[in-house]
Formats: structure tokens, sequence, C-alpha cells
């Protein structure tokens, strides 16, 4: 019988898979320009690690509050706080359809909360992105032009979502 998993282990999967999802994001958006967006700053885990996998690109983050390390992340950091309901709306009229990589590490251990939070910001996501953008996220988004990738054979044992933006209506 197969031993059940521990939650360092879990931990472990879900790691393994966001620096996966990651790379791959980053390899895909390689031939666009535009900045990218930091879904969830929380502790700036994968903040730290998009701005090393994408040094020249700009790193827009968004959270509540802030609660990263300051020593974690850039001096002149483009940080959106509030409620992404309320933080998102400025950065579409400023950004629009510039994002080239959008990360949304936004999940709780409420799943209806989650579903709920998806449901009011997606659109506003969309709105961000640039034909051909990559989004890389926690929980599962549903847009017309969003085609939904496999996961790179690197990726741990956990359940993330990778998505290319194509052409079409948003
Ligand atoms: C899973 S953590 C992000 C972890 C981070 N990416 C890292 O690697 O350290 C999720 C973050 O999303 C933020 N968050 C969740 N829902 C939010 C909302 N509705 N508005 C703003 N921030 C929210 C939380 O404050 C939390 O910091």
């Amino acid at each position: 019988m197969r031993q059940a998993e521990s939650l360092l282990d879990r931990m472990i999967e879900r790691l393994l898979t966001q620096r996966a999802c990651l790379q791959e994001a980053a390899r895909l958006i390689a031939p666009l320009p535009g900045p990218v967006v930091e879904l969830g700053l929380g502790k700036a885990r994968t903040y730290d690690h998009l701005r090393r996998l994408l040094p020249q690109r700009q790193v827009l983050a968004f959270d509540r509050e802030m609660h990263a390390p300051p020593a974690h992340v850039a001096d002149d950091i483009a940080l959106y706080l509030g409620d992404f309901r309320e933080s998102l709306p400025p950065a579409v009229a400023r950004w629009r359809g510039e994002v080239a990589l959008l990360h949304a590490d936004i999940g709780s251990y409420d799943r209806e909360r989650d579903r709920l939070l998806v449901r009011d910001i997606v659109a506003l996501l969309d709105a961000l992105m640039r034909a051909g953008g990559v989004v890389v996220a926690d929980r599962e988004m549903r847009r017309p032009r969003w085609r939904r990738l496999p996961l790179p054979p690197s990726a741990g044992d956990w359940r993330y979502y990778l998505y290319q933006v194509g052409d079409g209506a948003k």
C-alpha cells in the first residue's frame, strides 16, 4: 500500500510544479514583449524566481497587503495593493493587452471563496494579456481565447494550469 503523502511531500510537489511551469512559460513568451504579472505576491518566493528567470522584464506584483520581506523585492517594485477586485482595474487602464506572462498564485483552503474570486477577476486578467501570452495559475480559469496547455514533464504531482492566450475576442 502506498504511504499517505505528508504535507511536506505535497508542498514539494507544489513547488516543483510551480518552478517547472514558470520555466516553461518563460520559454514560451521569449519572442514577445511585455511585463510579467505576479498575482499573489505573498512571501515573494515565485516573484523572486520570476525576476531571476526574466531579468529584463518588469514584474508587476499584486496582493492584499505587503507580507514579503523587503530584501526579497525590488526597491522600485511596481506594487498594486488591495483586494484584486479593486487593484486590477487601474492596472488594466495602464497595461491593457500588454502583459506577456501572468502567474496567478491566489488559492486558499476555501475552494468556494477561490471560485468566486476567479469569477470576479478573470475578465480583468484577460484584458491585461497580449495575444500569445501565457497564464500560469493555481486555480482553473476559463476564457474563450485561452487554450489549456499540458504541464511540462518536469512538473510535480500537483494540479496547476497553463494557458496560452489566442487572438480571439476577450
Ligand atoms: C498562495 S499565496 C501567494 C504565494 C506567493 N506567490 C509566493 O510564492 O510566496 C496567495 C496570496 O494571494 C493574496 N490574495 C488572496 N486573495 C486575494 C484578494 N482577493 N486580493 C488581494 N490579494 C489576495 C494573499 O494575501 C496571499 O498573499
